[in-house]
């Protein structure tokens, strides 16, 4: 009796020696055979009770031996069989193989432009405020002293939410003074960069929707001065050291008073060349001392509190130093326009 089940638990430990399975369906028959819940091993150990007493040792020991052997041939055969099958793909690695280019994208000239200005107001303690581009009426226009009349209100400059005329696009970065304003008390020092809309046709040389960045500065004794000052700091850093500037009387209904900045022509040296229309100066933004109107629509004491402001577009300060003569390009995003500004940060 003994010698039968011994003979059939040694017949087992031959076949898992000899099977060779040749497939992931052959490998799962295997595993179900020798290490499945219902394996086969299995029934020899409530045999052990019907081996003489001088030989349960060895038969038990027999039977881990058998389980062992299973466990540990499934493994080699599974090693042996996901290698072949990755090599069979031809995925061999080789270590000579030419690198893939990786390809690195470009930052957005309208990107550039604006992290080079904000960059430069940051130097001299300016914060970054950015604010909603769905403004309402009030900080648009009736807090920055616009009346009722003005032109700029008119539907056909300013887009409108549907069936509202309370709420817009914003038409100018001049709103985030508004909403700063009323916000924060003096002193204040930010610099305000997004976008902004305005119902324009469009074509080469204008968009319905540009960018801008605005600078505000509120304190007590803030003068004209420091404004020049702090836009003659600002003209030298973004366009070289040996730029000018020269300041137009204008008018804005926020400021006052209110000025122009044109800047010395930093294509030609201001030698007269098409970007500055032989003229050799170039228009760059508006500014002025902040009306005390404005100051008060705000809550901010305007017998204690003067300030400036200025605000300028990006769109055409990219455009003239990269060359660009068609506005739109700046808005499509065609990945050939875009590929020409890898190597500018
Ligand atoms: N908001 C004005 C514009 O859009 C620019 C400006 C800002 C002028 C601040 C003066 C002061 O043209």
């Amino acid at each position: 009796m003994s010698s039968e089940i011994f003979g059939k638990a040694n017949k087992l430990l031959e076949e898992i020696k000899a099977n060779l399975p040749k497939s992931k369906e052959e490998l799962e028959a295997f595993r179900i055979r020798f290490l499945g819940t219902k394996n086969i091993i299995r029934p020899l150990f409530s045999e052990i009770k019907n081996i003489e007493n001088t030989r349960k040792k060895e038969f038990g020991q027999l039977l881990n031996q058998l389980k062992s052997n299973a466990e540990s041939k499934f493994n080699e055969l599974k090693a042996g069989l996901e290698a072949a099958t990755e090599s069979q793909e031809g995925e061999e690695l080789d270590l000579f193989a030419p690198a893939e280019p990786i390809a690195l994208g470009s930052r957005h000239p309208i990107s550039i432009t604006l992290n080079k200005i904000v960059d430069i107001f940051a130097r001299i303690g300016f914060t970054v405020a950015e604010e909603r581009e769905i403004e309402d009426d009030w900080h648009n226009f009736t807090a920055m002293n616009t009346p009722e009349d003005h032109p700029a209100r008119d539907m056909q400059d300013t887009f409108y939410l549907k069936n509202s005329t309370e709420m817009l696009l914003r038409t100018h970065t001049s709103s985030v003074q508004a909403r700063v304003m009323t916000s924060v008390r003096p002193p204040i020092r930010i610099i305000a960069p997004g976008r902004v809309y305005r119902n324009e046709t469009i074509s080469a040389r204008a968009h319905c929707q540009f960018h801008q960045v605005e600078g505000l500065y509120v304190d007590e004794n803030v003068s004209f001065a420091d404004l020049k000052q702090t836009l003659t700091y600002f003209a030298k850093e973004l366009y070289g050291p040996n730029t000018k500037i020269r300041l137009r009387p204008s008018f804005f209904p926020f400021t006052e008073p209110s000025a122009e900045m044109d800047v010395s022509c930093f294509i030609c040296d201001a030698e007269g060349c098409n970007v500055c229309k032989y003229t050799g100066w170039v228009e760059v933004l508006g500014c002025g001392m902040i009306d005390p109107a404005v100051l008060e629509n705000c809550g901010i004491d305007s017998t204690k509190y003067t300030g400036f402001a200025f605000g300028m577009g990006i769109e055409r300060q990219a455009m003239m130093k990269y060359r660009i003569n068609d506005i739109r390009l700046l808005f499509e995003n065609d990945a050939r326009f875009l590929k020409q500004f890898t190597s500018a940060i």
